[in-house]
């Protein structure tokens, strides 16, 4: 899939950091350093950029909110969340493979911004080939001297983490950069960032024991006991925007996309379209002409939705903008624009199914709600969609999607209930017609983190099939329960 679109991925990836400066790259890092980190705030603020991870967050007003909660004890750090756990999404990767430079320079900008010392990027163990690329890029980058900051040097560090889902969700990620498992906390990582500033190239990827729980640590400047500095936690695209922003200012970066979200976006594409992909698309294209790029729908097939990973409402209308507001305004939202589509020749029943047991799998269970309800709707779903149902699952669907998200700690409860519910909402007769075996018995789909796409379509962690859904079964469970700290 290609578009004429090169922000951030180059038509030819920069192989070393020169290539990278011959296309005017560092430019912003230089610029950067003439001025007062406010200003750089400022900038990235009247830019409008939007935080690729997920939840779409203003980027200028999360480095803001960092900067404001500066201690004078701990310098604050940075954190690239390079995790990239969502099923169907492989952006962050390419992007790190292709252009690995844009994500550090971002880093080194967002790390004068918010006054930080210290850079970590939190990616998986099992992404060695992004692990190589990114060493690399570093040692590159710290012989051309961009980690001596007029006011003082910045370390750069990968860290390789587990592969769960919960890992990409970025207090469970200050979690496990402080040597635990990823079980999410409470308080947001402006308030209670990572205590453990890794400053070799560690791999706590299972955990380790000689940290304090992080129950114990409190905010950098109570004079409490162990002190937590403010974490700045931006997705990889998120950081890779920044440079052009700072060089070529944010009217540059508003020329494309439209005024509530600006710029380009790396849509990675999945399910039953001709060519699978990623490619860089302006913000605003309506999602038939996305289709249209990866080659349309495969044999001849009518295509009758898409999924947006596992955390967005289902969508039926393909003529909706990929925007933010216009996702919000259909009852969706663009997450990290991974869409799977889907054709008439799939069984519904059996992409929920999936779903349930990728998010039930998934929970960390200290919502109970979230995992015990969702392990129940995903038993149930699958039973009904192997036609081995009876009419107390379907309650049991029903019933269960109304309390799954209850006391939810983190979005994934809530993701439960929205996603397997609006799949079941768009296709009401799903369940009674497996009900009834109207429908061919089926397995449900395989829904987990993707490992790669190719000309034949997208591969997953199969893993999850198999999986045991108890995380007591780790070997390494956290000696104390995350952060409760409001
Ligand atoms: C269950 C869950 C999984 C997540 N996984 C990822 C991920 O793999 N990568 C990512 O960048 N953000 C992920 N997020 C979003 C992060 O928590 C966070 O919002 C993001 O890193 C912030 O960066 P941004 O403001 O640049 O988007 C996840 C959130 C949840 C609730
Ligand atoms: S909502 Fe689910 S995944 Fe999130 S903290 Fe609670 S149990 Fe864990």
């Amino acid at each position: 899939m290609t578009t004429d679109h090169h922000r951030l991925l180059p038509p030819i990836p920069y192989a070393t950091l020169a290539d990278y400066l011959a296309d005017n790259g560092g430019v912003a890092l230089l610029e950067a350093r003439s001025v007062e980190p406010d200003v750089l705030i400022d900038v990235v603020e009247a830019s409008g950029l939007r935080g690729r991870g997920g939840a779409g967050f203003p980027t200028g007003l999360k480095w803001r909110t960092v900067a404001k909660f500066e201690s004078d004890l701990l310098a604050a750090n940075v954190v690239v969340n390079a995790a990239e756990g969502e099923p169907g999404t492989v952006k962050d990767r390419t992007l790190l493979q292709l252009n690995p430079y844009a994500v550090l320079e971002g880093a080194l900008i967002a790390a004068r911004a918010v006054r930080a010392n210290d850079i970590t990027i939190a990616t998986k163990a099992s992404f060695t080939d992004t692990i190589r690329r990114l060493h690399s890029a570093i040692d590159e980058i710290r012989a051309a001297g961009w980690l001596d900051d007029p006011d003082g040097t910045v370390s750069i560090a990968v860290v390789e983490g587990p592969d769960r889902y919960l890992f990409g969700e970025e207090t469970a990620m200050l979690e496990v950069l402080d040597g635990r498992q990823p079980m999410p906390r409470v308080a947001p990582p402006y308030r209670h960032g990572s205590v453990e500033v890794v400053t070799d190239q560690v791999a706590p990827a299972s955990g380790h024991d000689s940290f304090e729980g992080a129950a114990d640590v409190v905010m950098a400047g109570t004079g409490a006991g162990h002190e937590a500095p403010p974490t700045l936690a931006n997705n990889v695209e998120t950081l890779a925007n920044v440079p052009g922003i700072i060089a070529l200012g944010p009217q540059w970066f508003r020329q494309i996309g439209t005024a509530d979200s600006p710029g380009t976006v790396l849509a990675t594409v999945t399910g039953d379209v001709h060519h699978p992909g990623v490619c860089e698309i302006p913000l605003g294209l309506p999602l038939e002409e996305l289709v249209a790029l990866a080659g349309g729908p495969v044999r001849g097939t009518r295509l009758v939705g898409v999924l947006g990973g596992v955390s967005n409402t289902f969508l039926t209308d393909l003529s909706t903008p990929i925007s933010y507001e216009a996702m919000r305004d259909a009852g969706s939202g663009l997450g990290s624009v991974s869409f799977r589509f889907v054709s008439e020749e799939m069984d519904p029943l059996a992409l929920a199914a999936g779903v349930s047991r990728f998010l039930a799998v998934e929970s960390c269970g200290q919502c109970t709600p979230c995992k015990l309800d969702g392990l129940e709707i995903a038993h149930a779903l699958d039973r009904l969609c192997r036609n081995r149902g009876t009419a107390t699952d379907v309650t049991t669907v029903s019933v269960r999607l109304g309390t799954v998200a209850e006391g939810a700690r983190c979005g994934l409860g809530r993701q439960h209930e929205t996603v397997v519910g609006s799949i079941l909402d768009a296709f009401p007769e799903a369940m009674d017609q497996h009900l009834r075996h109207e429908r061919a018995a089926t397995e449900p789909t395989v829904i987990a983190a993707t490992a790669y796409i190719d000309d034949e379509g997208e591969r997953v962690d199969q893993s999850i099939v198999t999986a045991e859904p108890a995380w007591s079964g780790l070997q390494t469970g956290p000696a104390n329960p995350p952060a409760a700290t409001a």
